[in-house]
């Protein structure tokens, strides 16, 4: 289980103090997915990369399995099986596919379980394994590696943020068999897809860096909905 307890975040910018995460109290139980939505800029990105330890916190506590984490570095929470996709992929100049596949994993896999891995994601291992890991990959073919390199971990908690952004064109059912079927797994999806917040266990809805309501997406579905925000049209189904 993981624990959020008074979890406040903030910046000084411009010489203001802006609160980007306001007093945070969640728990996260083991085996469930959880999807945290909200407008733009309510804080959804800064809370997972504050539970993977990217961003510090500016008070309160994380704890995994009753253990304060609140201090430990992304290494430390990685090794204690924290996993963690970003909204955008990041790039390893000089590594191949298969490279970042054998060092998330941590073994040398053969060509049948890069192919397992790869086709998870809707790609062909033959096409992608020797592809430099550049610039030369569109955005959706990224976003796929580098879901395929979380799945590789085979983390006990895993974050995706935004996982659905750069692969419009593929088929949502493939993205959500693949949360649908990790098994023994938390997972913690950042989404605006009305498909992805249906599969949720528990649905994190997040406004002005609070947490505004937590609960089944048929019961967050009409606060939801009400939102204007362009990204919150998929909630509607309407893009
Ligand atoms: N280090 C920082 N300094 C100043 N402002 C910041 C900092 N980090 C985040 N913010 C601001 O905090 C707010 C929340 O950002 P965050 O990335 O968490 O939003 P989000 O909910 O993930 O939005 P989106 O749906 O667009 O991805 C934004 O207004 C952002 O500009
Ligand atoms: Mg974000």
């Amino acid at each position: 289980m993981l624990e959020i307890k008074n979890l406040s975040f903030d910046v000084v910018d411009d010489n203001n103090e802006k609160d980007i995460l306001k007093d945070v109290n969640l728990k996260f139980e083991d085996g469930k997915i959880y999807v945290i939505t909200g407008p733009n800029g309510s804080g959804k990105s800064t809370l997972v990369k504050i539970i993977m330890g990217i961003v510090k916190a500016s008070s309160g506590k994380i704890l995994l399995n009753g253990e304060d984490i609140t201090s430990k570095q992304i290494y430390e929470r990685a090794r204690l099986g924290i996993g963690y996709a970003f909204q955008q992929p990041v790039t390893f100049k000089g590594l191949k596919v298969k490279d970042l596949l054998n060092i998330s994993s941590g073994k040398n896999n053969d060509f049948n379980s890069l192919c397992d891995y790869l086709s998870m994601v809707g790609l062909c291992a033959k096409d992608y394994i020797n592809r430099p890991l550049d610039d030369k990959l569109s955005g959706g073919e990224l976003k796929r590696i580098e879901l395929a390199m979380v799945l590789s971990r085979k983390a006990k908690l895993n974050i995706f943020d935004e996982p659905e952004a750069g692969i419009d064109l593929w088929s949502f059912d493939n993205l959500t068999n693949i949360f649908k079927n990790l098994k023994d797994t938390t997972t913690i999806i950042v989404s605006h897809q009305a498909k992805i917040l249906e599969i949720a266990d528990v649905v994190i809805l997040l406004k002005n860096g609070r947490v505004e309501k937590v609960g089944k997406y048929k019961e967050l579905k009409p606060l939801i909905q009400t939102r204007t925000c362009g990204k919150l049209r998929g909630v509607n189904g309407q893009d």
